[in-house]
């Protein structure tokens, strides 16, 4: 019996080419849809690979009903949705898509800094809505990106790339890591802070951590009382890092001036949700490493790594 894949959403034809000689594929086929949990449990029994979404709970239960489970690629460079023990317990080998969504995600997370900063949705809506009636020396006036600092929580490729973009920008770079590295530092001409200077001093704070059980929260309430007045929050790691409530009310109060999201404690979010009403606030659907290129790169990235393991030679990008 030829070994089998199951794909949780639906993938273009040409991305899983590579598998159809020597594989049984199957696939969930809906773009827009997540696979329920029950269909995604009954297939995890039967197979020998399993290719995932960020949006997928790959939980214990999962992990120990695939017995003949050799290896699960994840759509994403967060894993935090993966039991990574679970799996390395049953030596199934767990790959994530570093490095080819870096500039992708940093180009993102830049606009979405440029966006907040200088109110380019509410100025879009505003001629949109017709209500440009004159010039004035004041019309949404935002505030300036050039020479301002920037703290990036985060220092992997993704913050690295991120503080290349800021030094274009003139900006001074800070940045809090668990593990200080002097090398990005000499390199990017970045000064490391700890986590409490680095909230105090920055204009700009980009969250860039993952989502661990240290790290969930760590945007509380007072966080965020402790940055400027005047600034503008961006996080474009995972929703839960940031506690959400605490966000919308130091928007609401003016304890920070902005926040650019891409991703939200529990997502999809609908129209209604309270962050949503704030003209401070410029959100995207979780689109950090959406451009076609880089897309294709991760998918692309998560078939060679199945295809290495299937036969037994090392996967490309394993997690630990
Ligand atoms: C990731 O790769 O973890 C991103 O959130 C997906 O865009």
């Amino acid at each position: 019996m030829k070994p089998s894949i199951y794909i949780t959403r639906k993938l273009p034809a040409e991305i899983i080419e590579p598998f159809m000689q020597r594989y049984t594929v199957e696939m969930w086929e809906h773009e827009d849809q997540s696979v329920p949990y029950e269909i995604l449990l009954e297939k995890a029994k039967h197979v020998d690979a399993l290719l995932t979404m960020l949006t997928d709970p790959i939980n214990k239960q999962i992990i120990d009903a695939g017995q003949s489970l050799k290896v699960i690629a994840n759509l994403a460079v967060g894993y935090d949705n993966v039991d990574v023990p679970a799996a390395k317990e049953r030596g199934i080998v767990v790959c994530n898509t570093p490095n080819v969504l870096t500039d992708s995600t940093a180009d993102l997370t830049f606009a979405l800094l440029m966006a907040t900063s200088r109110r380019i949705l509410e100025a879009a809506n505003f001629i949109k809505e017709n209500r440009w009636k004159n010039w004035s020396p004041l019309l949404l006036a935002g505030k300036d990106i050039h020479h301002k600092t920037v703290g990036i929580v985060g220092m992997g490729s993704i913050g690295q790339a991120v503080a290349r973009r800021a030094s274009g920008f003139d900006m001074k770079i800070i940045y809090y890591n668990r593990a200080r590295n002097i090398e990005a530092e000499q390199r990017l001409g970045a000064t490391y802070a700890s986590f409490d200077e680095l909230i105090q001093m920055a204009d700009f704070v980009i969250c860039l951590t993952p989502l661990t059980e240290e790290t969930k929260h760590l945007f509380s309430r007072d966080i965020f009382k402790k940055m400027k007045n005047s600034a503008i929050f961006v996080n474009t790691s995972r929703g839960p890092v940031v506690d959400e409530e605490a966000l919308y009310d130091a928007l609401l109060t003016g304890e920070i001036a902005g926040a650019g999201l891409d991703v939200f404690e529990t997502e999809p979010i609908g129209a209604d949700h309270p962050l949503l009403t704030l003209d401070n606030v410029v959100a995207l659907p979780h689109i950090g490493s959406s451009s076609m290129e880089t897309r294709t790169a991760m998918m692309n990235l998560c078939v060679e790594n199945i295809l290495a393991v299937l036969d037994g030679d090392p996967p490309i990008t394993p997690i630990g």
